[in-house]
């Protein structure tokens, strides 16, 4: 199936923010028009022949709307699936840009000793990670600028993403241990990906866009 053909029905989610652009990007590699001005404020377009149906949503919302079908297709990392579980949707390619890992992070690279807080916005992975491991902790929700926390005596640890590092270093602060690796995602809705061949076309031409 060419892309003319498979571009008009379909319709995409992708989280605003850091994957936006790699998800342009990788829709331009595979092809397709990006149907958004650079500038654009604009949060939807339809399909037409030269690409698909896009939404730009919160990352937290993209599996909501594949989930409800109103998109056939979401772009969004996995650190946000986990942390948003209750979707039904599934995981049909990792894109792999937007890498990064959900780590836990302190002053020193020591486990904590005791029961201790940990400042984070990923409070399910964080909690599910000491339940494991039956460690008590207590959270303390941020949503920004997490690594302040330690530094300001809110909490001596936090959960939060890394890339190069370079933020932790510039805090003082050192990695005690990775939580998760992720990287965008492609998801689907699961009546969509049985029944419109078209989604599946349009995941296949994402993925030979990556090599
Ligand atoms: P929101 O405000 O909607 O919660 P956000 O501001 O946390 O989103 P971004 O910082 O744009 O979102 O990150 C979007 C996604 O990109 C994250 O969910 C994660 O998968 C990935 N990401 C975040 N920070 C980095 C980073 N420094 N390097 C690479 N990928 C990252
Ligand atoms: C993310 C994350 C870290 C930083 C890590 O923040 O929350 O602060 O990137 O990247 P590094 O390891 O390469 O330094 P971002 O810049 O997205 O800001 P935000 O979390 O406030 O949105």
């Amino acid at each position: 199936m060419s892309n003319r053909q498979t571009a008009s029905g379909v319709t995409v989610a992708v989280a605003k923010g850091r994957i936006l652009d790699d998800a342009r990007r990788r829709l331009e590699a595979a092809g397709w028009v990006w149907p958004l001005g650079e500038e654009s404020r604009q949060l939807w377009v339809g399909p037409d022949d030269t690409h698909p149906g896009i939404i730009i949503a919160r990352a937290k919302d993209v599996a909501t709307l594949v989930a409800r079908g109103i998109a056939d297709l979401g772009i969004v990392g996995l650190d946000v699936m986990r942390e948003n579980p209750d979707a039904e949707v599934l995981e049909v390619a990792d894109l792999e840009f937007a890498q990064c890992r959900v780590v836990l992070a302190g002053r020193s690279p020591a486990w904590p000793d005791g029961p201790c807080q940990i400042a984070t916005k990923y409070q399910r992975i964080a909690r599910q990670f000491f339940q494991e491991r039956e460690h008590p902790i207590s959270i303390v929700p941020m949503s920004g600028s997490l690594e302040l926390a330690p530094l300001i005596g809110l909490a001596p640890y936090i959960v939060d993403i890394v890339d190069t590092g370079r933020t932790l270093r510039e805090h003082g602060l050192v990695e005690v241990t990775t939580i998760l690796h992720s990287s965008a995602r492609l998801i689907a809705n699961p009546s969509h990906w049985r029944t419109k061949s078209e989604v599946v076309a349009f995941r296949e031409s994402l993925r030979s866009a990556a090599s």
